[in-house]
């Protein structure tokens, strides 16, 4: 979580119009505070939104600048514990993505040596680090800082009246945009991909000096480092909203042009890495994914049309991966992550490389942490999706199973999705408006699914929580009888997702409306009050949940809640 930017340039440029404008690319990364510093020693920090917060600064020029926009870990939401931190003198300013995890030791012993902390903040204690060292040179104070510090971290420094940048990164994300007359950090490619299409990738236990007319990568003992320069492509008209009030509503829309764009991409552009995919995954023993959250649930109807296929395939929760799962030479662990960099994923990873697993990825940002460490990584091909939740990406990570799938045999009609993801939003958007009204102040909301719509249903609530704030559970509707009924009562509104013709299905919902449910019917029957366009159970998979996607929004509209950042999250989870 985090996002940090940094600037160098050979040109004065606008702190507004420059270095925070680029903060605001990766603002979704966190949003507890924001704060920049310039190489002139100015520092400006502030809680809340960056609109604000722009709104209230004085504006200003520099050559060398850092910002950060943070998800709080350490020390609570405010003005102090907002980045930048300085040094005793205000002389040294840094901001970090990370955790440092012996903060505590540091800042001790720092102390003992007369140094001030102002903050509650583990980053607090990297400039006081620095400026301690500093007496050896910048360059040997970042050697020590990464020789002495556990845990994670991507780190820009500046110095008043220096016009470098020093950046460190272990674990946590750290690119190098490389534009014309200026270099520009950042968390991700989103800072600088309308800028420029060239960058570095920082790996771990590097550090680099930067300045406007070019950089020098070391590894952490202080040895020369030669980077390769990699581009990307990025489709930059996504960044904006267009007529939509939210990013939200504009992504879910987005939804069949995606699908349409992954599709095409996976036959043509991509075919040879679905082949090597499609191997790698014959000659495992098993194939096991590792997600968090939305790609999660995507992962588990990824299980589920590979075990149909005849594959042997599982999947986790990437938190619990090690604890969990067994990995060996003849596993091939697949990651399923929208972002490439959430760090459960990334340290599962890790774990089933250290076991011998052999590493593949389906990711949305190309260049990301995850991929670079696959062997192969298919690129999902949704474009940025810049609301915390996830809606194009999910649909695109499913298109992308169900595309695998159907190379072991599962069925199903690529050619006509996009279409249908187009008639199921046309044709259910305006009812699903209409019961948001009903549902808005509803505290518990149920969704009922078997099978392949169990991960559906579980998607669906988790839609529900984040954006509605809405207490919702996808439940397996066969387990209910087993205790969850009790919660079922007059009036409690249970969504059922009912695949074409699944018999068991039916019987669960009589089973809920039986005991007085207002059951509310997601399926391709006629009659069902949100009605999918498809007879196909993959397909059903994708459609049902774009019904909860347009719930979650419509419930949180009404509710008056801030859609695209919702409360406490962050689109890229970077602590474990
Ligand atoms: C999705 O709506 C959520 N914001 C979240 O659950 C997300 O899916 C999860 O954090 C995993 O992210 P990733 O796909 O970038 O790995």
């Amino acid at each position: 979580m985090c996002g940090i930017v940094g600037i160098a340039s050979s040109k004065e440029f606008p702190i507004k119009g420059e270095l925070l404008a680029r903060l605001k690319k990766l603002e979704y990364r966190g949003y507890d505070s924001v704060g920049y510093a310039t190489s002139d020693g100015i520092c400006e920090k502030g809680v809340g939104e960056l609109v604000k917060f722009i709104e209230r600064v004085k504006d200003g020029k520099a050559r060398t600048a850092i910002a950060h926009t943070r998800w709080a870990t350490h020390g609570g939401v405010t003005e102090a514990n907002a980045h930048p931190h300085s040094d005793c003198k205000g002389n040294l300013f840094i901001v970090h993505n990370g955790i440092i995890e012996n903060y505590e030791e540091m800042k001790k012993d720092l102390e003992r040596k007369g140094h001030k902390f102002r903050t509650q903040t583990d980053s607090e204690a990297i400039a006081h680090f620095l400026e301690e060292k500093m007496g050896k040179g910048m360059e040997k104070a970042m050697q020590e800082f990464m020789k002495d510090a556990k845990g994670t971290f991507a780190v820009l420094a500046i110095r008043k009246g220096d016009e470098k940048i020093y950046a460190m990164k272990r674990d946590s994300p750290l690119a190098l945009g490389l534009a014309n007359g200026e270099m520009i950090l950042g968390s991700d490619i989103y800072a600088f991909s309308d800028k420029t299409n060239k960058a570095i990738f920082f790996d771990d236990e590097e550090y680099a000096i930067i300045d406007a007319k070019g950089y020098e990568f070391f590894d952490s003992k202080g040895k020369k480092v030669k980077k390769e320069i990699k581009e990307f492509t990025w489709a930059r008209q996504e960044e904006s909203k267009h007529e939509h009030p939210h990013y939200m509503i504009k992504e879910i829309h987005e939804q069949p042009v995606a699908a349409e764009r992954l599709i095409r991409s996976l036959e043509a552009d991509q075919a040879q890495k679905v082949e090597k995919l499609v191997n790698m995954m014959k000659e495992a023993d098993r194939v096991l994914f590792v997600a968090a959250g939305t790609s999660y649930f995507a992962s588990l109807l990824g299980v589920y049309f590979l075990n149909k296929a005849g594959l042997k395939a599982q999947t986790l929760i990437a938190s619990e991966f090690e604890n969990f799962m067994y990995a060996d030479k003849t596993t091939l662990v697949i990651a399923v992550s929208q972002s490439g960099e959430t760090m459960d994923a990334v340290t599962a990873l890790k774990f089933a490389k250290g076991k011998g697993a052999r590493i593949a990825s389906l990711v949305n940002v190309p260049h990301s942490t995850i991929q670079r460490m696959s062997e192969v990584s298919l690129e999902i091909c949704a474009g940025q999706e810049v609301c915390v939740a996830a809606t194009k990406t999910f649909t695109n990570q499913v298109v992308a199973l169900l595309f695998l799938a159907s190379k072991f045999g599962f069925h199903a009609d690529f050619e006509g999705l996009p279409l249908q993801i187009e008639k199921t939003i046309a044709s259910n958007e305006g009812k699903v408006k209409e019961l948001a009204k009903k549902l808005k102040d509803r505290n518990d909301i149920y969704i009922l699914g078997r099978g392949l719509s169990y991960p559906s249903a579980r998607e669906f609530a988790h839609k529900l929580k984040e954006i509605a704030y809405v207490h919702a559970e996808g439940m397996m509707a066969g387990e209910l009888k087993h205790g969850t009924l009790a919660l079922i009562e007059d009036g409690t509104p249970v969504f059922s997702l009912i695949p074409n013709g699944d018999a068991d299905m039916a019987s669960n919902t009589k089973e809920v409306e039986a005991r007085g449910a207002d059951v509310i019917l997601v399926s391709s029957m006629p009659g069902s009050q949100f009605q999918i366009p498809t007879t196909n159970r993959g397909i059903f998979a994708i459609l049902s949940v774009i019904i909860g996607q347009l719930l979650a929004y419509y419930i949180a509209r009404e509710r008056g809640l801030p859609i695209d950042k919702p409360r406490n999250l962050a689109k890229s989870v970077t602590v474990k």
